[in-house]
């Protein structure tokens, strides 16, 4: 038996245009839940990519008066794997459904789950919305107006479906339903959050409807191996990204093998709730259908709007992560994403709240902070962390509240609570930042007779920034390095290797280690040059 590894996906993206924050939105958010787990020791697995076939994808690429092929390498090349290093994601692998191991597997996948006597031939008609790349029912359309007047809209993208008449293949999706229903009744948080949870459970009890798995008057995406004519339609071939990437279908005994042995069941799909129907239904039905066993959780978060509307490459309103990277840094883009917005509620970006969280919740906060502290190392101890000696109440009281701001941001991460999680860590950063005021180090400097309780704060200050540094590791990894090294940790190891459950142990950070105060974690920015 091997061990289980935690394994987290984000959605693979569609590359018809370069990624936006909504895109990096996810990415960053799948990357601390991987980190926070990875700082626990455990064994993790954390998947993304891009969703390369389709419509949209092949009309994007006869817009450029290129090959789909060419235009997806070059997207891919410049934009999607660059956005990765831009938002310092540590994914363990890329998948491409281009990547003839995607193909293969998805190709023996429909072989299997046809075999199983899900898959029959019949005609379809009825409208098609390609910014969705999804078969709409007419209820779920709205009426259009102004330009779009008397055509019928898709009430995501805002723009005309398509009407679609093709002889196609179809997954019997309605002899799941009840099995679906089931599962989700006895495993109730395999859905979040609630409100996601919700939407499926009403959905999946009006009953469903067989689904066309197949398209014929597409020719971007690839062929079903029963019937070349016709290719897997493009969401029946995206959701299998996530078993073929990790090895499934491979000859038993190879290392592919052993690594979908490692990682499925995935622990957690991270997606936008605009694709939570088919992460919750279509996907475990597909599951179902090929006897695999099902993800333990869908997490559907909510969006970043533009004006209200979700932020959209269809509706050209994406902000590129680089535009506020760039001016902010990527640590404080982790920062601000997770924390100013509730995993799984919507949110708006705008400069002025980040500008102003980012001074007052990290330049103020944890950067000064950090600075006081190292400057005063410097100042009164040459550099070198000093011995503590009798804890007074306040310093019990600050070890104290570290034990609980542990157990309590653990808590909130393992929830994918991000905000709670980040809260809690800030209220410590707090917490130490009235005590160094309250305990006024530099008077207590000017008595030589109290050198022993200077050396006790300035300990207590070190320390409760080295636990800092690894509880906010995950979420900002390059800061809390420069952290680690500036007071001296670095002789503990490497700080993405110290686990968040041993943070409150008091005492970790050697007397004598050698404190800098070094570059600046959070500068003081000037204003963009434009709005
Ligand atoms: O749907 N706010 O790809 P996609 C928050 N290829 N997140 C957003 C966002 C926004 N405004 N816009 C995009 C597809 N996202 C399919 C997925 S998976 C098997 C196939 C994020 O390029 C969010 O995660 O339209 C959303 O679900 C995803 O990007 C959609 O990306
Ligand atoms: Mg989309």
């Amino acid at each position: 038996m091997t061990d289980k590894a935690y394994y987290v996906t984000t959605p693979i993206y569609y590359v018809n245009d370069a990624p936006h924050i909504g895109h990096a939105y996810t990415t960053t958010a799948g990357d601390v839940l991987t980190r926070w787990h990875r700082q626990r020791g455990e064994d993790v697995w954390y998947l993304t990519g891009v969703d390369e076939h389709g419509t949209k994808v092949q009309r994007a690429a006869e817009a450029g008066g290129v090959s789909p092929q060419e235009w997806v390498d070059r997207l891919v090349a410049d934009a999607w794997l660059p956005v990765l290093g831009t938002v310092n994601a540590a994914n363990d692998d890329f998948i491409r459904t281009t990547s003839d191991r995607h193909k293969l597997a998805v190709q023996r996948f429909w072989e299997v789950v046809r075999d199983n006597g899900y898959v029959y031939a019949a005609p379809y008609a009825g409208p098609y919305c390609v910014g969705c790349e999804e078969f709409k029912l007419v209820g779920d359309l709205v009426a259009g107006e102004g330009d779009f007047k008397g055509q019928q809209l898709c009430p995501v993208h805002g723009r005309p479906v398509e009407q679609v008449e093709e002889d196609n293949w179809f997954f019997k999706l309605s002899a799941l339903a009840e099995r679906l229903i089931a599962h989700y009744e006895t495993n109730p948080d395999a859905i979040q959050p609630q409100s996601a949870y919700n939407e499926v459970m009403s959905f999946l009890r009006q009953g469903l409807m067989d689904i066309s798995m197949s398209r014929s008057s597409v020719k971007w995406g690839i062929p079903l191996p029963w019937d070349s004519d016709q290719v897997v339609y493009v969401w029946f071939d995206a959701l299998l990204n996530y078993i073929t990437a990790v090895g499934y279908g491979a000859d038993p005994g190879t290392a592919e093998a052993e690594l979908f042995e490692r990682t499925w069941p995935v622990d957690v799909h991270l997606v936008g709730k605009d694709i939570l129907r088919f992460h919750a239904v279509y996907w475990p039905a597909m599951l179902m259908a090929a006897e695999l066993p099902l993800p333990r959780k869908v997490f559907a978060h909510g969006w970043l709007l533009v004006g209200g509307e979700k932020m959209s490459k269809t509706r050209l309103t994406g902000i590129a992560p680089a535009q506020i990277i760039d001016h902010f840094g990527a640590d404080a883009f982790r920062y601000y994403f997770l924390r100013a917005i509730t995993f799984g509620n919507d949110g708006s970006f705008s400069w002025e709240d980040m500008s102003a969280r980012y001074t007052s919740e990290l330049a103020n906060g944890l950067g000064n902070l950090a600075s006081r502290a190292t400057a005063m190392v410097e100042k009164y101890c040459s550099g070198a962390v000093p011995a503590p000696s009798v804890y007074t109440e306040a310093d019990l009281r600050i070890q104290q509240q570290l034990v609980q701001a542990v157990v309590a941001a653990d808590a909130a991460y393992l929830a994918l609570d991000f905000s709670a999680g980040i809260a809690v860590v800030n209220g410590f950063v707090e917490a130490v930042n009235r005590y160094v005021t309250e305990q006024e180090p530099w008077k207590v400097a000017k008595d030589d007779s109290q050198i022993e309780r200077l050396h006790t704060i300035l300990y207590v200050l070190c320390d409760s920034l080295r636990a800092i540094a690894v509880l906010h590791h995950a979420l900002m990894p390059r800061v809390t390095a420069l952290m680690w090294e500036q007071i001296g940790a670095v002789v503990l190891g490497d700080i993405a290797d110290q686990r968040v459950q041993h943070a409150a142990t008091w005492g970790l950070l050697p007397v004598g280690a050698h404190v800098t105060k070094g570059e600046i974690l959070f500068p003081r920015l000037e204003d963009p040059v434009e709005a």
